[in-house]
């Protein structure tokens, strides 16, 4: 199994391991880590979640061959309920990025509370270089974060980033070591087991009140023009460009 979980110490770890395709995540993986933040946030003895991938990789993103011949057809798709899990997770989520982030990989930290991430990691949006749109409310929450100028650099040019930007940009927490950023990460995690689990909670709530239905309905938009995008001809050409290892060309679209 690709998403592996186990509870130890007061904390709900969800590992991403698909490594032989970099992490990309498939319908069957958001499933998953679906069901398991759900698990997880039900479970009295878990005081904290960690989500972790493998050495070198957190995630490559949506797995592209899905985008190609499976992609998500409502909103109800694994992909969208995952999102809705991790919004809606009660309890302080903590992310190890133990290498790349591309694409959902990076806006999910969005939505955890706190991020620490390996000093050889790169983290990229690259929607729209793939002929897509932001998603998991990106669109929204990166240029609240970073200011417009900013956001265009990562959400319209694609650009990719490194762990010192991350923090710059106010996406991540800290920068650590690669060999150490799992293990930090867990010591952070396992800080919610000293401290009231009910003041912790509903302060979680209330940091996130204000924003929480501007995210969930843009994580809606976005996922409409999303979907529409995945089926269309400048789609298309980025994602063959990739199997196909190639730069894409988009020099005949208008
Ligand atoms: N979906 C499907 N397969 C993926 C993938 C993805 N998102 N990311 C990597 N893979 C596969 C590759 O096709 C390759 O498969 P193969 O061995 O069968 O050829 C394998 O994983 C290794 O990837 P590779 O690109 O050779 O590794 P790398 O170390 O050179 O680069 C990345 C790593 C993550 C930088 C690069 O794989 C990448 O850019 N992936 C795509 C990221 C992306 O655009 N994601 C979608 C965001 S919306």
């Amino acid at each position: 199994m690709s998403i592996k979980t186990a509870t130890l110490n007061g904390v709900a770890t969800i590992e991403i391991a698909r490594p032989q395709k970099k992490n990309a995540l498939t319908a069957e993986m958001y499933a998953a880590m679906a069901a398991a933040l759900r698990a997880a946030d039900a479970d009295v003895s878990v005081r904290a979640l960690l989500i972790v991938g493998q050495p070198g990789v957190f995630t490559s993103g949506n797995d592209i061959d899905d985008f190609m011949n499976r992609p998500p057809a409502t909103s109800d798709a694994p992909v969208f309920d995952f999102m809705r899990a991790l919004v809606g997770c009660s309890k302080p989520v903590v992310a190890a990025v133990t290498g790349a982030a591309i694409g959902i990989g990076t806006t999910m930290l969005l939505h955890c509370d706190l991020v620490y991430v390996s000093d050889e990691a790169r983290l990229a949006m690259p929607f729209a270089s793939l002929g897509l749109v932001p998603e998991f409310a990106s669109s929204l929450i990166v240029p609240t974060l970073v200011g417009h100028a900013k956001a265009a650099e990562k959400l319209l040019l694609g650009d990719p980033f490194t762990a010192e930007e991350a923090v710059e940009m106010r996406i991540a927490n800290a920068v650590l070591p690669a060999g150490e950023v799992v293990r930090h990460a867990r010591r952070m995690a396992e800080r919610f087991n000293a401290l009231p689990p009910g003041a912790v909670r509903e302060t979680k709530q209330l940091m996130r009140r204000a924003g929480s239905a501007a995210v969930l309905e843009a994580i809606e938009v976005e996922a409409a023009a999303f979907r529409q995008r995945l089926s269309s001809p400048e789609a298309t050409e980025a994602f063959s460009a990739f199997f196909q290892k190639r730069l894409p060309d988009f020099s005949t679209f208008s």
